[in-house]
């Protein structure tokens, strides 16, 4: 019998699959398909930035226009799983109202070819994280406006205000920064049911479950939580310095990989801070976020990760707390729809061991004797 490698703790230091989708470095740095962060925030949009994901290349001016118009087709969310939105109960947390909209959309979306259902089920998360939420406060849904972009669009069924472009472009970089992370804890969740040849649906839906969790990105409403909590700049330290004492986590702080800087928060804090001159409202929410991110620097050596800023950004932007991780979720759907296909390239079942140190050789005893 072939020896069984023991993998250290959350598989730290190992890797389980070739990619070319992206790298995270150690030494801060990030690419898309071989494009640094930095370009595709400052010159990308959303629209292209999926294709550039999808297919490894950036599309032609037609490539582009193309797809732009398939997202916009296929932006309609079925009515028979608003339904479903419907009959979950109003205090639901919106990762589980979406994780099961999109469970239903799977059960909904026959006969389209699987390269259709991908680009559906990336088309429709917008329009289903805002309805999630509409329907959820009693609202009606919010029908997509082709005349907008994707982003645009978006921002104005989370918010019911027609966005700036500015406020619109911001909303976009975000949407970039969030599309793909090589293999995080749901990347590789999908890759696992890829394996089992189950569909992009049954996929997409682990994915959002282990996004969920607030370690990965459920931290964006936990970091607003926690600032709203500290409130402003002077209460920074004290809040560390006792939630540290007490081994709390600090939201939005620490990652797997970059051990001094996420550049995806480092580009997030120059926008918030752009964002909050352009509406005038002050710089008292950035000064907080910097006195929190010197704070923890200082006493634990741990910098931001890309939620930290983004939470920040969206409150600035009038988007509802509650969708924070489902937003993050409709734009890492596109990495994931990228990994499945790339795990289908190369498969074989994901189908680890592990070390039995349970008991051994009991006894059974009936029932009626224990
Ligand atoms: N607050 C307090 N302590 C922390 C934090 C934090 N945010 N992050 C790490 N630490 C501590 C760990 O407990 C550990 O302490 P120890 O050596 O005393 O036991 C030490 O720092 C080193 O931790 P790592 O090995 O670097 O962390 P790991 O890789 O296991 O976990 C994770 C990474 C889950 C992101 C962690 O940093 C964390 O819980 N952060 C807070 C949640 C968060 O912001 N998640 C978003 C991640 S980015 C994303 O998903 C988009």
């Amino acid at each position: 019998m072939a020896e069984i490698l023991r993998a250290p703790k959350g598989l730290d230091g190992v890797a389980v699959a070739d990619t070319t989708i992206a790298k995270s470095d150690a030494d801060g740095t990030l690419t898309y398909r071989g494009y640094a962060i930095k370009d595709l925030f400052e010159s990308s949009t959303f629209e292209e930035s999926t294709y550039l994901i999808l297919y490894g290349r950036l599309p032609t001016k037609g490539e582009l226009e193309e797809f732009e118009a398939k997202l916009k087709r296929y932006s309609m969310v079925p009515h028979n799983v608003y339904e479903l939105v419907k009959a979950i109960p109003n205090e639901a947390h919106q990762m589980d109202v979406l994780r099961t909209a999109v469970s239903g959309l799977g059960a909904t979306e026959g006969g389209i070819s699987s390269e259709e259902q991908e680009l559906s089920i990336i088309a429709q998360m917008p329009t289903l994280v805002a309805n999630c939420y509409r329907l959820n406060r009693g609202m009606e849904p919010a029908e997509p406006d082709p005349s907008l972009s994707l982003s645009a669009n978006y921002l104005h069924m989370l918010t019911g205000k027609k966005p700036s472009d500015f406020e619109a472009w911001s909303f976009e970089r975000m949407l970039i920064l969030y599309l793909e992370h090589d293999l995080n804890a749901s990347a590789f969740t999908v890759r696992v049911v890829a394996s089992t040849l189950a569909d992009i649906y049954s996929a997409c839906t682990a994915g959002l479950a282990a996004l969920k969790g607030p370690l990965h990105g459920g931290a964006n409403e936990a970091a607003m939580q926690m600032l709203l909590k500290i409130g402003t700049a002077a209460n920074a330290r004290p809040y560390v310095q006792e939630a540290l004492a007490k081994r709390e986590k600090i939201m939005g702080f620490g990652h797997r990989v970059y051990k001094t800087v996420d550049p995806r928060s480092q580009l997030a804090k120059k926008l918030l801070r752009e964002l909050l001159e352009k509406q005038g409202k002050g710089l008292e929410t950035y000064k907080l976020c910097e006195a929190v991110e010197s704070a923890v620097w200082e006493s634990k050596r741990l910098p931001s990760n890309v939620d930290f800023y983004a939470a920040p950004i969206f409150m600035t932007l009038g988007i509802p707390i509650e969708t924070f991780t489902p937003i993050f979720a409709s734009s890492r759907i596109v990495g994931w729809v990228a990994h499945y296909n790339e795990q289908l390239m190369d498969n074989r079942i994901y189908r680890p061991d592990a070390t039995y140190i349970g008991n051994k050789g009991l006894n059974y005893v009936p029932l009626d004797a224990r």
